[in-house]
């Protein structure tokens, strides 16, 4: 073995570093705002590296038009910024420029089991009632994710709380490279699943995730969605007629006030039960119009700065493209190290 393999000892300590990763699969809901681009954007104040990635290369595992994922990548990489993402000081970046995510994704795809992959929710959803029509990357995404992470030697991954079995296959896979090849070299990642918003839910069904896909518009609140329209969909939301309690236990059953009482806390970087403390006794009436002033407050303002960010998109793509330069100042060394421990020659150097 070379040098550059490291030993089997002590687990080496690496050093914490942010990742996370959205598809460009047209459209940003208030789950993936309060899910994961305000947690991102708060990541950057805590004295770590923030990388952050659009994921191109996930998106076409279901088929993209190709004039609409270069505009939702761009209007992506734009509601990253609005949201507060620093270009400066995050790396922000698209995943097909950087190649060793996807050299390292196959190295995983070697160590990953089809029995792992079989077994992921995403997939099963995704890929409905006929297995054999879905795309062998929509099987294999899991593994292209968990070299995303990997290819930067990351070890905290903000995400929403759908994406926990992901993270817990990337730890899968990093346990049995390292101890396939006796090394420890990739680390043992982090989810960090966290904050009152970590699953927002559907406004017209508070058991089902708010997600792009929905088919109903008023399911969800969309970051491009002006102030009107945004007041207009909490006060149509779907509750009860069933004042607020004081505690969140007396909210077990009603997922729909649930739902807005989590979004309330998540904007307003409060807990739940606080939130209840100030409307308990209040019905809807009182609460939505309180929500939705909130919700306007915080999301007008993203989406007017998408707006803007949209009309330049060369300064877009420039900027995109210096993310990708700094990603793969790093990602480079690293995946040469995963050659070097499987056993690939380097031939060229
Ligand atoms: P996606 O849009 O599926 O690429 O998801 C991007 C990020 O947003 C991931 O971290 C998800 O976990 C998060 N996310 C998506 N939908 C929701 C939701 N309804 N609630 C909370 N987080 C979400
Ligand atoms: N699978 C994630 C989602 O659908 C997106 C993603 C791809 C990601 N690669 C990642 C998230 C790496 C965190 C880290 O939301």
């Amino acid at each position: 073995m070379s040098d550059a393999v490291g030993g089997t000892g002590a687990a080496p300590a690496f050093t914490p570093r942010v990742f996370s990763g959205i598809q460009p699969s047209g459209g940003l809901t208030l789950g993936n705002y309060l899910g994961a681009l305000k947690r991102f954007a708060e990541k950057q104040n805590e004295g770590i590296e923030t990388i952050y990635c659009i994921v191109d290369l996930h998106a076409i595992t279901v088929w993209q038009d190709p004039a609409r994922l270069r505009h939702a990548t761009r209007e992506l990489a734009a509601g990253f910024i609005a949201s507060g993402i620093d270009p400066a000081r995050s790396i922000l970046f698209n995943q097909s420029q950087v190649a060793e995510h996807a050299e390292l994704a196959w190295l995983f795809n070697c160590v990953a089991r089809m029995g792992w992959l079989g077994r992921m929710t995403q997939f099963k959803d995704k890929a409905g009632k006929n297995r054999e029509a879905a795309s062998v990357g929509l099987f294999a995404y899991p593994s292209l994710m968990a070299a995303d992470i990997m290819v930067y030697h990351a070890t905290h991954v903000p995400v929403g709380e759908d994406q926990k079995q992901h993270l817990e296959l990337t730890r899968d896979i990093a346990i049995k490279f390292n101890n396939d090849y006796g090394v420890d070299f990739f680390p043992i990642v982090e989810p960090v699943i966290e904050g009152a918003a970590t699953r927002v839910m559907s406004l017209r069904d508070g058991t089902r995730k708010m997600s792009k896909s929905d088919p109903s518009d008023q399911s969800r609140i969309n970051l491009t969605d002006d102030a009107d329209t945004i007041a207009q969909k909490i006060r149509k939301a779907r509750t009860d007629a069933e004042p607020l309690p004081e505690t969140l236990e007396a909210l077990k059953d009603r997922p729909e006030a649930r739902n807005l009482i989590n979004i309330y806390a998540a904007l307003d970087g409060r807990t739940p039960e606080a939130v209840l403390a100030e409307f308990a006794g209040q019905g809807f009436g009182a609460f939505k119009p309180a929500l939705a002033d909130l919700a306007v407050a915080h999301l007008a303002p993203i989406s007017t700065e998408m707006t803007r960010i949209m009309q330049d998109v060369a300064e877009i793509d420039r900027m995109l493209g210096a993310g990708a330069d700094r990603a793969a100042a790093i990602a480079g060394p690293i995946l040469a190290r995963a050659y070097d421990i499987t056993g690939m020659i380097r031939s060229r150097r």
